[in-house]
């Protein structure tokens, strides 16, 4: 990676992945303009769109372009077009093997409940609570990635998967929950089913062990099913929740309903190599080609990869003051529409952000801007 000037592998995807990757490559243009770096930008094909182009959901060129890249950013993949085919050969497969191929062990997803959308969170609040914790899932171990198995036929036929995790698989991303906690509130919940599962015996062992040698963190356990219902009794509870992929799948659903919309939230995937960016929302089949797609988690993936990779905070708060303010002046997609709201398509709110990101460059820049 060399400073200033960064390759970023961009993967549209399927469904409304398109959309909303193309707001945030734009807002990501721009961001380079002003803050003074290049970025490169190379689209591959990925997903059913890649099944369909090239008969594979992750074709050779785009593993390597992503391999080389300084960073993935991802729309969407899947489909009821692709539906059919076998597991291995689901455009969801290209993206289990695109993690495991970047090494991407560390799922990143802020659950944030921001403050011009309070009144679409499904919860009663107290005016003073606050939804802000990070959920950190494991990405490229567990159920996900075991074997799965289909024998038989008819009653005979039966299915399995295997999940499993080691020692240092549990501890790399304990480790990387507790450096999170570290520049957050220094609390962490770790999610399992140690009162059942043998993964889980062992991630709490480990996690307790870790812990213990981690005196300026608090640390607590908690088993998924109780997890899943204080998410939404307390979830001003969270700090940093950590937890095993499969679970984390889960919950990160769950706990996005509580910011108002799944659309809201991006997330980031780190591990020795390139970082992946990707908004959880999926490629939401029934939107595809109306315009109605919320870009912000896509959005929102931009200000997460100057700020976790780039280490321009600066740009990446104003990313995020950008989106409030078009949120606080009541423009909104269908998805986060309220009453005394302004319905756009995605594409407007996309254009609105950008305008609102550009005024704030002008007003950081007050000397430029005078004429000589
Ligand atoms: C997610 C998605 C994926 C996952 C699917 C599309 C394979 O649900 O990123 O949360 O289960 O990891
Ligand atoms: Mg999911």
């Amino acid at each position: 990676m060399s400073p200033g000037q960064w390759t970023i592998a961009v993967l549209p995807g399927d469904g409304i992945g398109p959309e909303v990757i193309r707001a945030a490559t734009s807002i990501l243009q721009d961001c380079a303009r002003e803050f003074g770096f290049r970025v490169n930008l190379i689209e591959f094909p990925f997903g059913g769109m890649a099944i369909d182009k090239c008969g594979k959901p992750l074709p050779q060129e785009t593993l390597e372009g992503c391999l080389k890249a300084d960073a993935v950013l991802l729309g969407a993949v899947g489909g009821p077009k692709w539906d059919s085919q076998p597991l291995d050969r689901r455009p969801e497969a290209g993206l289990l093997v695109l993690r495991q191929a970047l090494g991407v062990y560390a799922n990143v997803r802020p659950i944030q409940l921001r403050k011009p959308l309070r009144a679409l969170c499904p919860l009663r609040l107290d005016p003073d609570t606050k939804i802000d914790f990070e959920i950190i899932r494991e990405l490229i171990g567990d159920i996900y990635f075991g074997e799965h198995i289909t024998e038989g036929e008819g009653q005979k036929e039966r299915a399995s998967d295997l999940a499993s995790y080691s020692v240092p698989e549990i501890e790399r991303i304990t480790q990387f929950a507790f450096a999170r906690a570290r520049i957050r509130a220094h609390r962490v919940t770790s999610v399992d089913k140690a009162n059942v599962l043998a993964t889980s015996r062992l991630w709490r062992r480990t996690v307790t062990r870790l812990a213990a040698a981690a005196s300026d963190l608090t640390v607590e356990h908690l088993y998924v099913d109780n997890a899943s219902m204080q998410i939404v009794l307390r979830p001003d509870q969270f700090d940093v929740l950590l937890t095993s992929n499969l679970f984390g799948d889960i919950l990160s659903d769950e706990a996005a309903a509580l910011a108002g919309s799944i659309g809201m939230i991006p997330s980031w995937s780190a591990g020795d190599g390139p970082p992946l960016l990707e908004p959880i929302h999926g490629t939401a089949p029934q939107l595809v080609g109306m315009d109605m797609a919320n870009p912000s988690g896509a959005i929102l993936c931009v200000s997460l990869l100057l700020r976790e990779r780039f280490h321009l905070p600066e740009a990446a708060d104003l990313i995020e003051h950008s989106v409030d303010a078009v949120l606080a002046d009541g423009l909104r997609t269908t998805d986060i529409a309220e009453r005394g709201s302004r319905a756009v398509g995605g594409s407007q709110f996309a254009a609105e952000v950008q305008r609102r990101m550009r005024q704030a460059f002008r007003q950081r820049r007050p000397q430029r801007a005078q004429p000589a």
